[in-house]
């Protein structure tokens, strides 16, 4: 299962999987683009896939998505997420909720779903898609926040599902090649071009962690100096330089 497969790094994930053979189920909100990837795997990979409509901010929607995953699958790819622009305080209440029904609670609800079935067949693999903001402090707050949130349950998981053949991956990519940014509203223009991954360098990186059963995996090598050097500075003193170096206006 991949949810947020109708584009960027979700699509991406769903034909590497598609090409490996496996039989998916894609979970996002826009049918039309469903229905289309849905076709598009099976022209290209001789794959079946079932498509679940659902919106992941709505409870009764990720119920549903976790009924299905209680029956089973292989692999999951929690992908679905947005970010946001304007200030916190002015934000309306109602989107930070969704976002944080989206990138937050779909995540928790659809791990928790999916795991039974997997230790039972001892095999299986979930990778979250958390970001190099949940590492490390940055612009915005909300989002951040609940990165962070993806990024500490994926390493509080791993150490208990050790030896049960699951592997759990907070995939924590930079900045990525996709609708995202437009999605959300943030200014690109400013982001340096050797900071930009595409969603296959992602993808393949993400593949390759898990083989190397690495729980947090950052693409890039850009990305690994970055989050390694920042882990080498206080926390306290990752925020003040942040402050300095950064213009935290206007994300949440
Ligand atoms: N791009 C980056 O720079 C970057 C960096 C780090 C982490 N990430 C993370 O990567 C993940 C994928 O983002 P992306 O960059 O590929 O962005 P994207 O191109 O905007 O794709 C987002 C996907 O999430 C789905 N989605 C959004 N809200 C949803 C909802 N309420 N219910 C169900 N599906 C929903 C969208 O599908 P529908 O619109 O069809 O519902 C779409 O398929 C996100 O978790 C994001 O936070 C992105």
């Amino acid at each position: 299962m991949v949810t947020g497969p109708t584009s960027g790094i979700g699509r991406a994930y769903a034909l590497r999987l598609a090409s490996l053979g496996y039989d998916l189920v894609l979970v996002a909100r826009d049918q039309q683009r469903l229905d289309a990837l849905s076709d598009e795997l099976s022209r290209r990979f001789d794959t079946r896939s079932q498509v679940l409509r659902a919106d992941l901010a709505e409870a009764a929607d990720r119920d549903r998505v976790a009924a299905r995953l209680g029956e089973g699958v292989e692999f999951l790819v929690n992908n679905a997420g947005f970010g946001l622009s304007g200030e916190f305080w002015t934000v309306d209440p109602v989107q930070l909720q969704a976002q944080l029904d989206v990138n937050v609670t779909a995540v928790l609800h659809l791990t928790r779903a999916a795991l039974p079935p997997m230790i039972a067949a001892a095999k299986g693999s979930v990778v979250n898609v958390a970001s190099v903001a949940g590492l490390v402090p940055g612009r915005g707050s909300t989002y951040s926040a609940s990165k962070a949130y993806v990024v500490s349950l994926c390493e509080g998981l791993a150490g208990g599902l050790a030896g049960t053949g699951v592997r759990v991956q907070a995939l924590c990519p930079g900045f990525v090649h996709t609708e995202f940014h437009d999605r959300a509203g943030i200014e690109k223009s400013s982001i340096p071009k050797r900071m930009w991954l595409d969603v296959e360098q992602v993808v393949a990186g993400s593949l390759r962690d898990l083989d190397a059963d690495r729980v947090v995996s950052v693409p890039g090598a850009q990305y690994k100096v970055l989050t390694t050097v920042a882990g080498m500075i206080p926390r306290s003193l990752q925020v003040r330089m942040n402050r300095a170096m950064f213009n935290a206006r206007n994300r949440t």
